[in-house]
């Protein structure tokens, strides 16, 4: 029971790794405000359906949340999106939906959640970057970039902000069985199961990492068990580099 008493909002909760994410914390103690565009039948103790590329929203939400549970002690950026393609290929969409989505709801909500975690005496921010955003491969740059820039802003806020016991750090996944990765492979005309167990072979530990790998190493950045964790980027890759 980590997180008793604890409240935390997270972000991309219908998603693959923000399902275990509102799961886990949930099981551990903590009260949970969760966000999606398509917020589902996940269960949590207030639901904030939104779009994060809208700057309001972004900026009203930490506020709201601790309002909901009565405090905010960690505020996870999961949410993200992934346009595929070389730059030739980018339409000014891509651009502008990944920027808004990937860096600027998290710079939002940061901005918002810092000063609640100040009067609180501290707490934690985790946000999800990626291996790619580290090392960059083949063909994404505008993913790649903008989970590079949520790695640097990370290191930058991990610094700014340990003075107030605000620890900030990240977690940088390599492939994830998610419907991120998923509606790639359908995108290309692949089976997912299939390109699946293909992946699951480039990969030192024999598979791609399931939603939990993932919520479990942010679960502990969240906890008091980093307590001494400020800016790291944490990869989480089964032994696989970027290539
Ligand atoms: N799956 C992978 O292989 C992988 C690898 C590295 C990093 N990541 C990162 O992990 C995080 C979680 O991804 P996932 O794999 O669970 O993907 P996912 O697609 O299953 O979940 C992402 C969630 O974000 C939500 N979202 C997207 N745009 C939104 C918007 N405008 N407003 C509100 N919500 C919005 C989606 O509705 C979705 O529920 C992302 O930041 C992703 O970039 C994933």
């Amino acid at each position: 029971m980590r997180f008793q008493g604890k409240k935390a909002l997270v972000t991309g909760a219908a998603g693959g790794i923000g399902k275990s994410l509102v799961r886990k914390l949930r099981a551990e103690g903590a009260s949970v405000a969760i966000t999606d565009i398509a917020l589902s039948n996940v269960e949590a103790e207030a639901h904030f359906p939104g779009d994060l590329s809208a700057a309001q929203f972004c900026d009203d939400l930490p506020n709201k949340a601790k309002d909901a549970l009565g405090g905010l002690d960690i505020l996870i950026n999961n949410a993200g999106i992934i346009r595929r393609g070389k730059i030739t290929e980018a339409t000014d969409d891509d651009f502008k939906s990944t920027m808004a989505v990937n860096i600027e709801a998290p710079f939002r909500l940061c901005r918002s959640t810092i000063p609640i975690l100040v009067k609180n005496g501290g707490g934690s921010i985790v946000n999800i970057a990626s291996c790619w955003g580290l090392n960059p491969g083949p063909d994404h740059p505008i993913y790649i970039m903008s989970k590079a820039a949520l790695a640097s802003f990370t290191q930058c806020l991990g610094r700014d902000h340990a003075h107030q016991n605000i620890r900030v750090n990240a977690v940088c996944p390599n492939e994830v069985n998610t419907p991120m990765i998923r509606s790639g492979f359908s995108i290309r005309g692949l089976d997912p199961e299939k390109a699946i167990k293909e992946l699951n072979g480039s990969v030192p530990l024999g598979r791609i990492a399931e939603p939990d790998d993932i919520s479990d190493v942010i679960l502990f950045l969240a906890s008091d068990e980093a307590r001494y964790m400020c800016g790291s980027l944490v990869e989480v890759n089964g032994g696989k580099p970027v290539s």
